[in-house]
């Protein structure tokens, strides 16, 4: 295992190199928090699996968030505005009606302080404010990203609070574990979840469930991407794709979801302590031009997290007390 400082880019981002056994290797960088590569030796050669730039400042320029830690809180807020201890707060408005992903200039926006904490690991952490897009009281968060030997990039979350607030952090890296980035249809998705969060025309969860048996979000028995996704189904219409949440039948041992490449041969394999998951199928990518082209559907995402717009529907999930531990783990595991 080795893990080393890359040094600073001209846009003064912080680049960092973690390197396991068996010619694995991931790129962290501190502006966002974000994955600027996850390199595997597979059968097909070494391939590159998230999205992005080959010269990493470009990060900073417009992209979906590309690999980036999302925070304060992942996916919609419906009405961009929730209620908490009586009180109203009112958030940025940067998806019609609705907050998407933290505002105007999320988590995935700023830059982290970052060290080396292991000799495969790194730690990023910041301060968000009070009131930094709209949330209240200060947070000081921290994420940890480690590569084992076994081939596993952990996540992990920690949040600590001065004051009541919503939290809920995600990492939303774009794969294509072919490694070309033309089309995420082939590859065979499996996710264990029986029920998944209905949402209206602005994507919203209106916090109803419904099974997903017999329908074509039905992913317990892998499939492809590409079987289902042209079905008539006013969801599936809404979205251009699949960009819903599953809500995970976790039993913490196993695996929540996997997606395996013909192609590359590489398997990947999702693990988590969230509730969760969001599966997106980049109905939204239009042509974006970094290492590869990133055109519709060719990179999908998922993202573990809580009830999304829970603050909302009358969820407690995103609730954060003041004091009180914020701690969330995602493994993506790799075999090839
Ligand atoms: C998430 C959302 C999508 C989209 C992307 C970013 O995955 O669920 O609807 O907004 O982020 O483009």
């Amino acid at each position: 295992m080795k893990t080393q400082y890359l040094g600073k880019t001209k846009g003064n981002i912080q680049r960092y190199l973690i390197e396991n056994d068996n010619g694995m290797s991931v790129e962290v960088i501190n502006y966002g928090a974000r994955i600027a590569s996850i390199n595997i030796p597979s059968k097909i050669g070494k391939i590159d699996v998230v999205a992005g730039y080959a010269d990493v400042d470009e990060f900073m320029g417009d992209n979906p968030y590309f690999n980036a830690v999302i925070g304060r809180v992942a996916n919609r807020i419906g009405g961009a505005k929730f209620r908490l201890d009586g009180k109203e707060y009112k958030l940025f408005k940067n998806d019609g009606n609705n907050c998407l992903h933290g505002g105007e200039e999320g988590f995935d926006r700023k830059f982290w302080q970052c060290e080396i904490v292991a000799d495969n690991a790194v730690r990023l952490s910041r301060i968000s404010v009070d009131n930094e897009e709209g949330f209240p009281a200060n947070l000081h968060v921290s994420v940890t990203y480690s590569l084992t030997n076994d081939n596993a990039f952990n996540i992990e979350y920690e949040a600590l609070s001065d004051g009541d607030t919503v939290c809920s952090l995600t990492n939303h890296a774009y794969f294509n574990l072919d490694g070309d980035f033309k089309s995420v249809r082939e590859h065979i998705v499996s996710i264990k979840a029986s029920r998944m969060t209905v949402v209206d025309g602005e994507l919203i969860p209106d916090g109803s469930v419904i099974d997903v048996k017999d329908t074509p979000f039905d992913f317990n028995t892998q499939k492809a991407i590409g079987k289902d996704i042209d079905c008539e189904n006013d969801m599936l219409k809404i979205a251009r794709g699949y960009d819903f949440n599953f809500v995970l039948d976790n039993d913490m041992h196993n695996e929540v979801a996997t997606a395996v490449s013909k192609k590359s041969g590489v398997k990947m394999s999702v693990y988590t302590d969230r509730p969760c998951m969001q599966f997106y199928t980049g109905n939204f990518l239009d042509g974006i031009e970094g290492k590869k082209t990133y055109g519709y559907q060719s990179a999908f995402c998922m993202e573990t997290q809580v009830f999304p717009n829970a603050c909302n529907i009358g969820k407690e999930d995103m609730l954060l007390k003041k004091g009180e531990k914020y701690k969330a783990s995602t493994t993506y595991k790799f075999e090839w």
